[in-house]
């Protein structure tokens, strides 16, 4: 008793400002190398931080369900296993922490600085809950700022004191060890004999849960544009800046967050910074040893330009010898598309495994399955896609691969919008949240790997981690639940982290929510939904070059101008469009179409508004006719270029309507675009302008004539010999 007292005295008087960091011994229990385990080891490395590992390699003792109930018992024991050898050094400082759920934020000499100013011998954490055992919470002191009740995930002591109090009662592994400190800081009388207080107001330790909202990352600004900004944690309740941080509880998806940026993962200069760490490199490799893929495709939804994004997963620049292929066809829609595209294909890759849309399999159990089926071929990554992901980037596997996460998923944006395959944040009961980085991050304008609560459409996972857990753990199947929102929760309770990568750009997301495929052409009708699926399809590949510098453009008459402008593919859906509508007009005067019913030069037509496509046209009016206007007839700016209803499809055949007699139209300018091939589609034809005497017969489909409608070119169509000739014509600015 006598010597113990000395003993008290004397560290008292060792405990003077002659310690430094190197006095500090920092402890952490983790049997193994999870993803936060790897974070918070880089955190310590970034600080020259040593941690010593207790219990790596070891079946985790203290208690089965550490995160909802009681245990940690085994922590305590670790330690003070760990601590023998240290017992007599009275003059060392002992750090513990958490591992899984813990940061470093500042150095030692910072937290040993701040440890000695709270003049504590051994110094917990604090938190707004007093768990496990709320019953206790009257007998803690009450406290004026912060937060009262004593957390075990971090504290810090000198080796006395924190030995008195780790032998002060024995406990079992699997018993609480927030309760046994807890007990020892309520007797009063051993807690002023080790000075034993709790960090109120965070100005050492941090206790994410029940204080988030106190909490934001501080962005320190550097004057010199060549030296980065720094993100700090701030806790703007308390004004102080914790130096450890714990994502206890619930706050987990905080703690994800915050370390993101800190201590120092990312910055404006050089992006993200540990991302190129652990990093595999499969250039040169030889194909033998490139890792094993199991690739599933789920098509759940009718998805417009699947075609082409069946093309682009083909086109992925990766070994297809070293690829399982897996489809999912739930729509039977697509039916017709899956089969070409597997009949074609499928026999490169490894193997090849289909659910047909008859077989009516719900969209879980198909997902179930292909983990099963990943697992059962011994895989290295297993790789999901939706039928909505476009993936541009032929790289894109080889990247995600490279970047050797648990699960990483590629960024994918609905264009022009805010729409993405990942969520910043959750609510509380597990929906979508923005983050404050949310937009920054789908914009582009922070590239990056970020640690994310949700990912869905596209992504990347270890196989060794679905070959770890059956599918009573990890499913897509959870009662009241999406599959994705199942599966990534899964993920999150095991710990797991979902990162989502923009490090580069990777493709995007398809808009499949007006897709009405009961039209002919559904895909036509997609212009405002998927703009650039659309122009990607149906304009013409040399569209671009019209406005290329020094371009002559193609004048066949005098102001007769002539350019590129839709694809093969654009002509024939819109030739196909027309036709399955088949109501062709009568080609008289009489039109009950148009207001006053009265047209002076009848054609066989059919109106754009006959089949849904007027807004559509008018749209491709402003977006991809005007600009050619406005080069070519310069000063005429009228934007949007107006119609009143001139917008149809005319069909000449020489046993029907064969030829239209010379006129004037009732536009500023017309357009007129070739829609199948003369010389093979149907013979003769063509415009011939009076005045000049001058006719366009050559004519291309795809390609658009632009005329202006009145005085100068009275016009006429061209006798039709043979076949049928299909023009789009369209009066602008009546
Ligand atoms: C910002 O960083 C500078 C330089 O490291 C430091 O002196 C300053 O205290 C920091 N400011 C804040 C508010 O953290
Ligand atoms: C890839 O990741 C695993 C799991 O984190 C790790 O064990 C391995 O060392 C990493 N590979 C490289 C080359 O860093
Ligand atoms: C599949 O291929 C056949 C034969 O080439 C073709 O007629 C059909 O239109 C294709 N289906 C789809 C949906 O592309
Ligand atoms: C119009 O052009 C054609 C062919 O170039 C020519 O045969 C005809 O004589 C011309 N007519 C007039 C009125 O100039």
């Amino acid at each position: 008793m006598c010597s113990l007292f000395f003993l008290v005295i004397l560290s008292a008087i060792l405990a003077c400002d002659c310690l430094t960091k190197d006095d500090v011994l920092v402890y952490t229990v983790a049997t193994e190398e999870t993803d936060g385990y790897l974070r918070y080891m880089d955190s310590a490395k970034e600080f020259g931080i040593k941690p010593n590992i207790l219990g790596f390699g070891q079946e985790w003792k203290g208690g089965k369900e550490i995160r909802t109930k009681p245990g940690g018992g085994w922590k305590i024991n670790l330690l003070k296993e760990a601590l023998q050898k240290h017992k007599d050094e009275s003059d060392k400082v002992v750090l513990f922490t958490d591992a899984y759920d813990v940061i470093f934020s500042n150095n030692l000499d910072e937290i040993l600085k701040n440890f000695k100013a709270t003049g504590a011998k051994v110094l917990f954490g604090a938190e707004p809950f007093c768990w496990p055992n709320p019953e206790l919470a009257p007998m803690y002191p009450e406290v004026k700022d912060g937060k009262r009740f004593l957390n075990s995930g971090l504290y810090m002591g000198y080796v006395p004191e924190l030995l008195k109090l780790l032998y002060r009662k024995s406990i079992g592994d699997d018993e609480d060890d927030q309760l046994y400190f807890t007990e020892a800081y309520l007797d009063e009388t051993f807690r002023e004999s080790i000075k034993m207080k709790l960090d109120h107001t965070s100005t050492l330790f941090q206790n994410l849960n029940g204080a988030t909202s106190e909490i934001e990352i501080y962005v320190n600004e550097s004057k010199d544009k060549k030296i980065p900004e720094k993100y700090v944690v701030k806790n703007y309740f308390t004004h102080t800046e914790p130096m450890v941080i714990h994502g206890n509880g619930f706050s987990k998806l905080t703690l994800n967050y915050l370390g993101n940026y800190v201590p120092n993962m990312w910055n404006s200069l050089e992006g993200c910074i540990k991302c190129k760490e652990r990093t595999l490199n499969l250039a040169n490799q030889p194909v033998k040893a490139m890792p094993l893929v199991y690739m599933a495709i789920f098509i759940e939804v009718n998805t417009p330009f699947l075609e082409e994004g069946l093309q682009k997963v083909y086109n992925l620049d990766y070994p297809k010898e070293r690829m399982h292929l897996f489809i999912h066809n739930a729509a039977k829609y697509h039916t017709s598309l899956v089969k070409n595209f597997t009949e074609k294909y499928a026999s490169e890759y490894l193997s090849f495994k289909q659910i047909l849309a008859e077989d009516g399999t719900p969209e879980w159990t198909a997902r179930d399955l292909s983990l099963d089926q990943s697992t059962a071929k011994n895989v290295d990554w297993y790789f999901s896609l939706d039928s909505i992901v476009h993936l541009d980037n032929p790289q894109t596997l080889r990247l995600l691969i490279e970047q050797n996460r648990s699960v990483v998923a590629p960024l994918l944006v609905r264009s022009g919008k805010a729409w993405s395959n990942f969520w910043g944040a959750l609510t509380k009961d597990g929906f979508y949240a923005r983050s404050k980085d949310y937009l920054e991050i789908v914009y582009n304008k922070k590239r990056g790997l970020w640690n994310v609560p949700f990912i869905t459409n596209a992504y990347l996972v270890r196989a060794s981690i679905i070959k770890r857990y059956d599918r009573s753990i990890l499913t897509y199947n959870k009662p009241d639940t999406d599959p994705d929102m199942a599966f990534c929760r899964t993920f999150r309770e095991l710990n797991i982290f979902l990162y989502v990568s923009n490090r580069v750009d990777f493709g995007h997301l398809i808009n499949a929510d007006n897709f009405d495929v009961t039209l002919a052409e559904p895909e036509m009708y997609q212009i405002f939904d998927n703009e650039m699926d659309w122009e990607a399809r149906y304009i013409h590949e040399d569209y671009q070059n019209n406005f290329a510098p020094g371009r002559v453009d193609k004048q066949p008459c005098p102001d007769v101008y002539w350019f590129p402008i839709v694809s093969l593919r654009f002509c024939n859906s819109l030739i196909s469009m027309m036709e399955s509508y088949g109501k062709w007009s009568a080609g008289t005067s009489y039109d009950e179409r148009l207001e006053g019913g009265y047209e002076a030069v009848p054609t066989r037509d059919i109106h754009m508004n006959q089949v849904g496509w007027e807004p559509h046209w008018l749209k491709f009016l402003q977006k991809y006719v005007r600009p050619l206007q406005e080069k070519v007839f310069l000063g005429y700016n009228h934007d949007p270029p107006r119609t009143s209803g001139g917008n149809f499809v005319v069909r000449y055949r020489p046993d029907d309507q064969p030829f239209l007699k010379p006129h004037h139209d009732s536009s500023t300018y017309t357009i007129n675009i070739a829609l199948n091939q003369v010389g093979v589609d149907y013979e003769g034809g063509g415009c011939r302008f009076i005045r000049y005497n001058c006719s366009v017969v050559d004519t291309v489909p795809g390609w658009v004539i632009m005329h202006p409608g009145q005085l100068t070119h009275w016009h006429e169509g061209l006798y039709v010999t043979k076949g049928a000739r299909y023009i789009m014509i369209s009066f602008v600015d009546p």
